[in-house]
C-alpha cells in the first residue's frame, strides 16, 4: 500500500456519512478517546459530550462492565449464525428488553441498526395483515419531518426532504400525515406543548382518501429528534392511538432516540402513557458500544405468524448479524447498568436541565426552545438565504470551545449521557451561551 502523500490525502478514501466531506477534510474535527461525560481530541483537548455521541451513549463512555462483557464474549464465541440456530445471550437479552417494555409488548426481533429496525417493523406490519388474511393492507403512513433512518422503507415513510429527493420514487403506497410543529401557538413551551392534539386527526383525512382497508401501519417518533426536537402536543399520541385502533391500523413508535431513559422512562410509550403495537429501538440498546437494533412487538402480532406447519419458517426476514453474540453481550451489560437507577437519575436531572435550556430565552438569534427529559432543541434564526449556516457555525464554535453537540439545520440538538450532573449542565449552557453570542 502506498502511503497517502499528505495529511489531507490520508482523509480522502473515507466517504463520510451525513458530512460535508470537503469542508471536513480541510478542517477536520477528530475524536480519539472517551470516558464518562467526555471525549478527547488526538491532541488531548477535552470535549464535553452534549449529545451522547449520537443519542446513543446513555450510560456515559467507557463503561468497564460493557467493555469486559464484550471482551469475554468475543473470546468465548465470536459469532453464531442466527438462522435455525441460537445462543443463550440472544434469549436473555430479549427477556431483559421485554421486562422494561410496556405491558403487552413481549417479543423481540434483532437487527443491527435503527434503519434496519424500521424496515423490519414495516415489513412485519404488512406481513401481519397478510397472514391474517387482510392482504390488501399494504399502505404505510409516515409523518412530515419524521426521521426513520436511511433504508428505502425508512426514507419512504420519513419526511426529511434531503433524505428523500435524491433517491427516486421510493416505496409505492406511502403517505404522510402532517407534522406537529406549531410555533405560532407553542413557542417556548415547557413540558409538552399545549396545542395540536388535533393534528392526529390528519390520519382520518388519509383514511378517507385511501380507505382503512388499504392501510397497514402508521409510524411516528414520539419525539422527533432529527428534525429539530419536535415534541408531541398534549393528547396527540393518545388520539393517534385511538384512530389507529378504530381503523385496525398498526401503530409503530420509532423509539430509536427516545428509548432507554431519554425521557426519564424506559420508553416514551410509558412516559406518555400510549402503547403502540411495535417499537423500534437501537442506539442506547448497547450504549452505542456495538451496533444493534431491535423491534419490540405485541404478542398478538407474533402469535399471528405462529400458525401453519411447525417446520415452516414463519417470517422470511433476518440479518447475518441479527442477535450477534458480541452485541448481545454489550446489550445485556448495558441493560444491567440501566437497572441501577439511571433512568431515575435522568428524570431527577430533567427540571434542572429544563431551567438551563430556558435560560437561553431572549438571547440573540434564539427563536424557540423545546425540551423534555434530557433532550433539548435550541432553534436559531436562519441567516437570510443561508439556511443551516448559523447552525453549522455554532457546531464548529462549540467544538472549539470544548462542547460536542448536534445541529439539524439551524436547530441545536442536545441529548447528553444520562449520567450528567448539574455541573455538566452548567458547563454545557455556559459554553452554549458564549457560542450563541459569538455568532454573527
Ligand atoms: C428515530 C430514528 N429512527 C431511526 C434511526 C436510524 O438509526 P441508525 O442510524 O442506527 O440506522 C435514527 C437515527 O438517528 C433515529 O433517530
Amino acid at each position: 500500500m502506498t502511503p497517502p502523500s499528505s495529511k489531507r490525502a490520508a482523509l480522502e478514501a473515507f466517504w463520510m456519512p451525513f458530512t460535508a466531506n470537503r469542508q471536513f477534510k480541510s478542517a477536520p474535527r477528530m475524536l480519539a478517546r472517551a470516558e464518562g461525560m467526555h471525549y478527547w481530541t488526538p491532541e488531548g483537548r477535552q470535549v464535553l459530550d452534549g449529545c451522547a455521541g449520537l443519542w446513543c451513549v446513555n450510560a456515559g463512555h467507557g463503561r468497564r462492565e460493557i467493555t469486559e462483557a464484550v471482551a469475554t464474549q468475543i473470546a468465548t464465541m465470536d459469532y453464531a449464525p442466527p438462522f435455525q440456530m441460537g445462543h443463550p445471550l440472544a434469549f436473555e437479552l430479549a427477556n431483559a428488553l421485554i421486562e422494561i417494555a410496556p405491558k403487552g409488548i413481549d417479543h423481540v426481533f434483532f437487527t443491527n441498526s435503527g434503519s434496519e429496525a424500521v424496515d423490519t417493523a414495516l415489513k412485519i406490519a404488512i406481513a401481519w395483515h397478510r397472514v391474517r388474511g387482510d392482504a390488501a393492507r399494504t399502505r404505510l403512513i409516515g409523518r412530515e419531518r419524521g426521521y426513520h433512518g436511511v433504508g428505502f422503507g425508512g426514507i419512504s415513510v420519513g419526511g426529511m426532504v434531503n433524505n428523500r429527493k435524491y433517491f427516486g420514487a421510493l416505496l409505492p403506497g406511502v403517505d404522510h400525515i402532517r407534522h406537529t410543529h406549531d410555533p405560532a401557538r407553542n413557542l417556548y413551551s415547557r413540558g409538552l406543548p399545549a396545542h395540536g392534539a388535533e393534528f392526529a386527526d390528519d390520519l382520518e383525512r388519509l383514511v378517507a382518501l385511501h380507505d382503512a382497508s388499504t392501510i397497514a401501519a402508521v409510524i411516528v417518533e414520539p419525539i422527533a429528534g432529527s428534525t429539530g426536537v419536535l415534541l408531541p402536543p398534549r393528547g396527540y399520541l393518545e388520539r393517534l392511538r385511538a384512530i389507529c385502533t378504530k381503523h385496525g391500523i398498526l401503530l409503530i413508535f420509532d423509539e430509536v432516540i427516545t428509548g432507554f431513559g431519554r425521557t426519564g422512562s424506559a420508553f416514551a410509550a410509558q412516559e406518555f402513557g400510549v402503547v403502540p403495537d411495535m417499537m423500534t429501538c437501537a442506539k442506547g440498546l448497547t450504549n452505542g458500544a456495538i451496533p444493534m437494533g431491535s423491534v419490540l412487538v405485541r404478542r398478538e402480532i407474533y402469535d399471528a405468524f405462529m400458525t401453519g406447519p411447525e417446520q415452516a419458517v414463519e417470517l422470511f426476514h433476518g440479518y447475518t448479524y441479527s442477535a450477534h453474540p458480541v452485541a448481545c453481550a454489550a446489550g445485556l451489560a448495558t441493560q444491567r447498568i440501566y437497572r441501577e437507577g439511571l433512568f431515575d437519575h435522568a428524570r431527577a436531572m430533567a427540571p434542572y436541565w429544563e431551567n438551563a435550556v430556558h435560560s437561553l430565552k431572549g438571547r440573540r438569534h434564539v427563536v424557540d426552545l423545546r425540551c423534555y427529559g434530557l433532550v433539548a432543541g435550541i432553534e436559531l434564526e436562519p441567516r437570510a438565504g443561508l439556511a443551516g449556516a448559523r447552525g453549522y457555525e455554532a457546531l464548529v464554535a462549540a467544538f472549539e470551545k470544548g462542547l460536542l453537540m448536534r445541529t439539524t439545520g439551524d436547530t441545536i440538538a442536545l441529548s447528553p449521557p444520562l449520567i450528567i450532573e448539574r455541573a455538566d449542565i452548567d458547563r454545557i449552557f455556559e459554553t452554549l451561551a458564549a457560542v450563541i453570542d459569538s455568532l454573527t
